[in-house]
C-alpha cells in the first residue's frame, strides 16, 4: 500500500494553530476546521482589499471635489464681488466666427459704479451679458460672490439672475399692460418670498426710492421715457440684488432726462448699490466711480477720462462751466432760504425747483451735496433728512 504523503507544516498552519489552539494536521491529514479557517481567511483578505480600494477611491473623490471647490472659490475670487478672468466670446454667424470678446479681465467690488464705454460693436453688451449671467463665455470664467457662474446649470443660473442681479436696458422693457407697481412686483412674484401684501408694500417702497410713488398706478404709456426708466430701476432692485447691470441706460432719453437718471443711479450708488453700466454716452462716465474703455473685444484702460468726443480743451471748458454753475446754484439756494426765513422745514425738491434747469443740469456734483456744502460753509444750523431740510 503506498504511503500517504507526509504533510509538511507551513507558516499558515502554524498561524492557524497559534490563533485557534487547534492542530492543523490530525492523524496525517489536514483538519477540516483548518480548511474552513483557510477559506474564511481568503475571503476576509479579498474583502479587506476591496475595502481598501473603495476607501482609496472615496479619498480620491473627496480630493477631487475639494479641488473643484477650491478652483471655484480660490481666495482671490472672494476678494471681489465680480471677477471676470480671460473672457472670450465668439459668435458663429453661419460659417463665420465673430470674436466679440478677446480676453477680458475685470474685477468689480461692492459699492463700485463702473462704466464701460466703447464704440458700437466693441463688445460692451456681450461683456455685460456674461457678467449678468445672461450668456456663457466661450472661454474664461466669471465669478460672482466667489462662485463660478460660467459653470452653472441653466436652472442655477436662472436663480442667480433672479436673486442676485438686477437688469436695466435701453428700452426699459416694461410690460405695457401693467401699472408701474405691477411691473415692479413681477420679480417679486418669481422669487415667491413675500405675501401679496408684502409685495405691494415692497413695490411701493421701491417706487418711493425713485420718486415715483405717486405714479404707481399708471401704465408705461402714461409715463415719460425717464419715468419708465425709473420704474425699470425700481424693478431691478426688487430682489435686493448684489449688482445691477445697465445696458445703455440713457440711450433712449434726451440728455436732460439722461442726467436725471444718472443722478438717481449715483444716489443709489452712494447708498451702497453696485452698478455696472455699458454705454456710448460720455455723460455716464461723469457719474461713474470707475471708467473702462473697450475696443475690439478688449478692455483698453481704466481711468476717469472725459467723454470720447471731447478734446482736453473742451473738457477744461466744460469743467470751468460746471464750477460756475455750482456757484450760481449756491446763490439761488441762498436766495430761496432767505425768502423762507422762519420756517423749520423746507422741501429739498422746492429748493431745487427754485434753481433754473439750465443750472441744475450742468452741475459738477449732486444737488444735495452742493446744498450740504452751502450749509457747512455758512454755519447754517440745518440738516438734510430725506426730502426735507430741517432748520434748527
Ligand atoms: N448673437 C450674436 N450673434 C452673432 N454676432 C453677434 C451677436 N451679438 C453680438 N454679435 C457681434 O459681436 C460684436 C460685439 O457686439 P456687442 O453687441 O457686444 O457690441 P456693443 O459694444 O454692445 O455694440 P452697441 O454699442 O452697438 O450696442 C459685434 O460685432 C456684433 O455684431
Ligand atoms: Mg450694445
Amino acid at each position: 500500500m503506498p504511503k500517504a504523503p507526509i504533510i509538511k507544516k507551513n507558516e499558515e498552519m502554524e498561524e492557524y494553530e497559534e490563533e485557534t489552539g487547534k492542530l492543523a494536521i490530525w492523524k496525517g491529514e489536514l483538519s477540516k476546521h483548518f480548511e474552513k479557517w483557510k477559506k474564511q481567511k481568503e475571503k476576509d483578505e479579498i474583502k479587506k482589499q476591496k475595502e481598501e480600494i473603495l476607501s482609496q477611491s472615496r479619498v480620491e473623490k473627496r480630493k477631487m471635489k475639494k479641488e473643484i471647490r477650491e478652483d471655484k472659490v480660490a481666495g482671490k475670487d472672494y476678494d471681489h464681488l465680480i471677477m471676470a478672468e480671460n473672457l472670450h466670446k465668439t459668435y458663429l454667424l453661419g460659417t463665420t466666427a465673430v470674436a466679440a470678446l478677446r480676453g477680458v479681465d475685470l474685477t468689480i467690488d461692492t459699492g463700485n459704479f463702473v462704466d464701460i464705454m466703447g464704440p458700437s460693436g466693441s463688445g460692451k453688451t456681450t461683456l455685460l451679458n456674461l457678467i449678468g449671467g445672461l450668456d456663457t463665455p466661450t472661454r474664461g470664467k466669471v465669478f460672482l460672490e466667489g462662485s463660478n457662474i460660467s459653470m452653472l446649470s441653466d436652472n442655477d443660473l436662472a436663480e442667480i439672475r433672479r436673486e442676485r442681479i438686477g437688469f436695466v436696458f435701453q428700452f426699459y422693457n416694461l410690460l405695457p399692460q401693467m401699472t408701474a407697481m405691477e411691473n415692479v412686483m413681477v420679480p417679486l412674484h418669481f422669487s415667491g418670498k413675500l405675501s401679496r401684501r408684502g409685495k405691494r408694500k415692497r413695490a411701493m417702497d421701491l417706487l418711493r426710492l425713485v420718486e415715483l410713488d405717486e405714479r404707481a398706478h399708471h401704465t408705461p404709456s402714461e409715463l415719460s421715457g425717464g419715468e419708465q426708466q425709473r420704474v425699470a430701476i425700481a424693478r431691478a432692485f426688487a430682489n435686493d440684488p448684489a449688482i445691477c447691470v445697465l445696458d445703455e441706460p440713457t440711450g433712449d432719453l434726451d440728455s436732460k432726462t439722461g442726467v436725471m437718471i444718472l443722478n438717481l443711479i449715483r444716489d443709489l450708488n452712494r447708498r451702497g448699490a453696485t452698478f455696472v453700466a455699458v454705454s456710448h454716452d460720455a455723460a455716464v462716465s461723469e457719474f461713474a466711480s470707475r471708467v473702462f474703455h473697450m475696443r475690439d473685444g478688449k478692455l483698453t484702460h481704466e481711468g476717469k477720462v472725459a467723454g470720447l468726443k471731447e478734446t482736453e480743451i473742451m473738457q477744461l471748458k466744460r469743467q470751468q462751466e460746471t464750477e460756475i454753475n455750482k456757484e450760481k446754484c449756491k446763490s439761488k439756494i441762498f436766495q430761496y432760504l432767505y425768502a423762507n426765513q422762519g420756517k423749520t422745514e423746507i422741501s429739498v425738491v422746492d429748493i431745487k425747483n427754485s434753481v433754473p434747469d439750465s443750472i441744475i443740469l450742468n452741475l459738477p456734483e449732486h444737488f444735495n451735496d452742493i446744498l450740504q456744502e452751502l450749509i457747512d460753509d455758512n454755519n447754517i444750523y440745518a440738516k438734510i433728512e430725506g426730502n426735507l431740510l430741517i432748520l434748527q
